[in-house]
């Protein structure tokens, strides 16, 4: 039977009590931790959101009544207690805040009582994370998870003053828009009243923050909802939130400027990080050339080094056909590794196939400075003696090699090194490293659709060094685009845009659409250029990835409250699901085949 709180006022969250309190008359609501019936007394732990507070009930105190129902307390009983506080008449308890004290209870009332949950409300849970989202209403009550969302609370209340000190609007924009690809897949909604025709949801307000710009609102943020149809990992929700912003008159180095004013007022309030300024920069091609990855880990060193010259000409296929194939050998050195057992290298060289590597060349410098290898019986002595010294190999070190088109050997030794440091714990979540990766390459080579894409997108504006080049050598234009990483994870990017409609065509024309298909999708954005656009630029930070790197959690799911799992499906409500034929015939659709599973 539930009772009313009537009567009954909230004066404290649990936790927000201490020995300053002791003496005071207080009233506290909130789930029961767990109950301890001693005989004559009963200890109740009370937990809210702010932590735990221990109850302590005696007859003598709140009478036959209340005592009675204490004794019926049992986990996640919902009650309101009334009482003084004391000092802990038993043993102090040090891993509590609220460890000193205690509330002698005079009146309780059970304001809604539970079932036994499917599996214990506590931090540091065990239970499957399949089981946790189905109950997600009952895994949030876990104070991990708990504090996790209040730190992402604060940090987007810290993101808005600061932006707002910065002179930035908030500015909501519609999230019923038209499709305009982006990179990923739309999710789409059909439309009842122009039956045939759909929205998209946003992938990003990026149309929308360009034009906010051409109506003279100057600087925008927003933290906002995005909308991307792709496969998930760790990292990566079909709907997520942006810290999203754009900035009138600026360049690369304006938007730098106040965006590490940003991170740096935000690590320092959320977790008391000082972030050093500047961060550091690098670009995209140093990047690619010393770490294999657009997003590298600096917390490590076991660089990349570029071993083509030192291998021409050498006896070894698999390297001088990478190189007659326009690709490149690069190698890293795993130090101290040499006496790496068969099974772990091959388990290695597997690894490295997942990320499209055909093999693996490795040697293993001996004591005596030799080198045990897969491939020294194709190499001369100086040749490999070159290649150690490339990689400043010393005795006890394990090196390996990577021999294919570039791409596939930066993307095959950028993932290598992380799992070798991975393995070898080289790095630990306390380090925070923060990198502005610049000079993004303009456009990317799709092999499935043969022509040039964005790599950032569309409206990304070149470097003015390479501007001539657009038309005669693409894929050599660098962009004024730049992301700003930590820990090797891709914490934002953003770019300067083209404001001028001569550019933007060119750009439209080199990603292969006609002028018919670019004023077809972005007709509106061309027609704003007509009309005085300030030249402008922006970025866009992950909120959810940002809340990942600063908990330390392993996966954005973590911080998110009502995640989607792999398959992009909620497993508590069900979403997506079948719908009334009713609400598919106002709509006109009718569905080809039966719903899958
Ligand atoms: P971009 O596509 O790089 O840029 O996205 C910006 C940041 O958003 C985060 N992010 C994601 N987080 C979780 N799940 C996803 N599926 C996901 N996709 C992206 C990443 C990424 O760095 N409009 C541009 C920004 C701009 O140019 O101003 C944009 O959306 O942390
Ligand atoms: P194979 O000629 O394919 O038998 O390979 C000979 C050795 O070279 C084996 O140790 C392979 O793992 C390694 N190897 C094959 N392809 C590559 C490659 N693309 N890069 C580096 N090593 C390779």
């Amino acid at each position: 039977m539930a009772e009313s709180m009537k009567g009954l006022h909230r004066s404290h969250r649990c936790a927000e009590l201490g020995t300053v309190n002791i003496g005071e008359n207080i009233t506290v609501m909130g789930w029961v931790q767990k109950s301890r019936n001693k005989g004559g007394i009963i200890f109740v732990d009370l937990r809210d959101r702010s932590g735990i507070l221990q109850l302590i009930f005696e007859e003598a105190d709140c009478g036959a009544e209340n005592f009675a129902k204490a004794e019926k307390l049992r986990s996640e009983f919902v009650v309101a207690a009334a009482g003084k506080v004391e000092a802990r008449s038993g043993a102090v308890n040090k891993n509590l805040a609220t460890g000193e004290i205690e509330i002698r209870v005079t009146e309780v009332r059970i304001l809604s009582e539970a079932q036994t949950p499917p599996f214990p409300i506590e931090s540091d849970s065990r239970t499957k994370e399949e089981m946790r989202l189905k109950y997600r209403f009952l895994d949030l009550r876990r104070p991990d998870i708990q504090s996790k969302l209040m730190l992402r609370s604060q940090v987007a209340t810290k993101v808005r003053s600061v932006l707002a000190e910065e002179g930035f609007l908030e500015i909501e924009t519609p999230i019923l828009i038209k499709s305009t690809p982006e990179g990923a897949r739309d999710y789409l909604v059909p439309s009842r009243v122009h039956q045939g025709k759909f929205y998209a949801l946003p992938q990003s307000p990026q149309l929308f923050k360009q034009l906010l710009m051409c109506s003279g609102y100057d600087r925008y943020f927003q933290i906002a909802k995005c909308f991307r149809d792709e496969d998930l990992r760790a990292d990566r929700q079909p709907e997520f939130t942006q810290i999203d912003m754009e900035m009138s008159f600026a360049d690369v180095d304006d938007v730098i400027e106040v965006n590490e004013k940003l991170l740096k007022k935000v690590f320092k309030d959320a977790i008391g990080l000082d972030i050093e300024l500047p961060i550091p920069r690098m670009t995209w091609q140093e990047a690619m050339d010393r770490y294999g990855s657009d997003k590298p880990d600096t917390r490590f060193g076991m660089e990349l080094r570029d071993v083509s010259e030192v291998v021409k000409g050498c006896g070894f296929g698999v390297f001088t056909g990478a190189l007659e194939n326009g690709g490149s050998v690069r190698g890293i050195n795993a130090k101290g590794q040499g006496q790496m057992p068969r099974k772990k290298i091959d388990a290695l060289v597997e690894f490295a196939k997942g990320f499209g590597a055909k093999g693996l060349a490795y040697a293993a410098v001996q004591p005596d400075g030799s080198c045990k290898s897969s491939f020294a019986k194709f190499m001369t002595e100086e040749q490999m003696k070159a290649l150690m010294e490339a990689l400043d190999g010393q005795p006890g070190d394990l090196l390996l090699f990577a021999a294919d088109k570039n791409k596939v050997v930066w993307d095959v030794l950028g993932n290598l090194r992380l799992e070798i440091a991975r393995n070898l714990e080289l790095f630990n979540k306390d380090q925070f490293h923060f990198l502005w990766i610049t000079e993004f390459p303009l456009l990317e080579w799709s092999e499935e659709q043969s022509r040039f894409v964005a790599m950032h997108h569309p409206f990304t504006m070149p470097m003015e060094e390479d501007l001539d080049k657009i038309d005669t050598d693409p894929g050599a234009v660098r962009a004024k685009a730049y992301d700003i990483v930590l820990n090797g994870t891709e914490l934002g990017g953003g770019s300067v845009r083209i404001f001028q409609a001569d550019i933007q065509e060119k750009m439209f024309a080199v990603l292969g659409f006609t002028k018919e298909q670019a004023q077809e999708r972005f007709g509106f954005l061309l027609d704003a250029f007509q009309y005085g656009v300030p030249p402008h630029a922006g970025l866009a930070y992950g909120f959810d990835r940002l809340m990942m790197l600063m908990t330390g959690a392993d996966s954005i799911r973590e911080v998110i409250a009502f995640p989607k799992v792999k398959d992009a499906s909620d497993m508590m409500t069900n979403a997506p699901d079948v719908v009334d034929k009713i609400q598919l015939e106002e709509l006109g659709i009718l569905v080809a085949g039966e719903a899958t599973e």
